[in-house]
């Protein structure tokens, strides 16, 4: 059975460690509280996509070892098909995740494994999963090559195409015309086009740019300021939402763009989509962890009253 949105990322089992502030080198901090969570960007939309109502398949490489039994079962509880890889040569994904404990905020470094090996040649063995789907969201987590082979291979079968540039890395303009919304936060916004992202003004002025270079349209998320859209005729602010006190910002990112593909899927305009997404995106902040903070439907649609 074709699912209606397919997702091209990593898994990573997120080491978590709350403390108050990041060691320097050569230095010791003792941490507040430690947890291992699912993540990894691709698996936590394709889990916020699930969980608020989407059928949902997830590409990508796994290994076969602890980590990837994390993995399954977290695909297994949000009803996420996994249609990629399992490969006995490199470990499931990880990564180290620093929450600040006055804040929230986190640093991560995150090592993609398996994952980090996915092909332009993967994502045609993929082919048909993607040609069914009605949308497709990829991240940056997996090798650029392989982003860029999806967003083609949805493009020629009519699958509107998501792309979510995390991390920021240099883009050609052939890849962004690719994409019928990209979606970087502030910073990714800046990376992207050199305009020092500070608020919706300095986000519509990048937006607008990468439209410019070829995106369909430019979504660029500013966290509890909310998300400013540029779609190639007007630019629009959509407001933030607030769902509570701010626990943990990991995954917030992958909340919003897994809720706007369902939208999406479900031919929604992006102004309503992004209403919806952000109030993902606010409540996936008042929880501890990135895949198991992710809403569910009933949740969301609460918040938006
Ligand atoms: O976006 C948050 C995610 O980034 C984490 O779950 C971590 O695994 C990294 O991929």
């Amino acid at each position: 059975m074709a699912q209606d949105i397919v997702v091209l990322g990593i898994f990573a089992a997120d080491t978590a460690y709350r403390a108050e502030r990041m060691p320097a080198v050569g230095e010791t901090v003792a941490g507040r509280d430690f947890a291992l969570n699912a993540g990894g960007k691709g698996s936590n939309q394709a889990v916020a996509a699930a969980r608020a109502g989407g059928s949902v398949a997830l590409l990508t490489k796994i290994g076969r070892d602890t980590f990837a039994a994390l993995a399954d079962e977290t695909w297994d509880e949000a009803g996420v098909t996994f249609a990629g890889t399992r490969v006995a040569d490199a470990p499931t994904g990880a990564a180290f995740i620093f929450v600040d404990d006055a804040t929230g905020d986190n640093a991560i470094i995150v090592t993609p494994g398996a994952a980090g090996t996915i092909s332009p040649a993967d994502v045609e063995g993929w082919g048909e999963t993607i040609r069914g789907a009605r949308v497709l969201v990829t991240q940056l987590e997996q090798p650029l090559a392989a982003a860029h082979r999806a967003l083609a291979v949805a493009r020629e079968s009519g699958v509107r195409t998501i792309l979510n540039p995390a991390p920021a890395t240099e883009l050609d303009d052939a890849m962004l015309a690719l994409c019928d919304v990209i979606t970087p936060n502030g910073i990714e916004a800046a990376q992207l086009t050199g305009i020092a992202v500070d608020g919706p003004e300095s986000a519509g002025e990048a937006a607008r740019a990468l439209v410019a270079r070829g995106a369909g349209a430019a979504v660029v998320t500013l966290g509890a300021e909310g998300a400013v859209l540029h779609d190639g005729t007007e630019t629009r602010h959509v407001a933030g939402r607030i769902a509570g006190e701010v626990v943990d910002t990991t995954g917030a990112g992958d909340a919003f763009n897994g809720t706007l593909a369902l939208a999406l899927s479900e031919g929604w305009d992006l102004s309503r989509a992004l209403d919806f997404a952000n109030a993902a995106g606010a409540l996936s902040v008042t929880r501890p962890g990135a895949a198991p903070s992710m809403p569910h439907r009933a949740e969301i649609t609460a918040l938006l009253g």
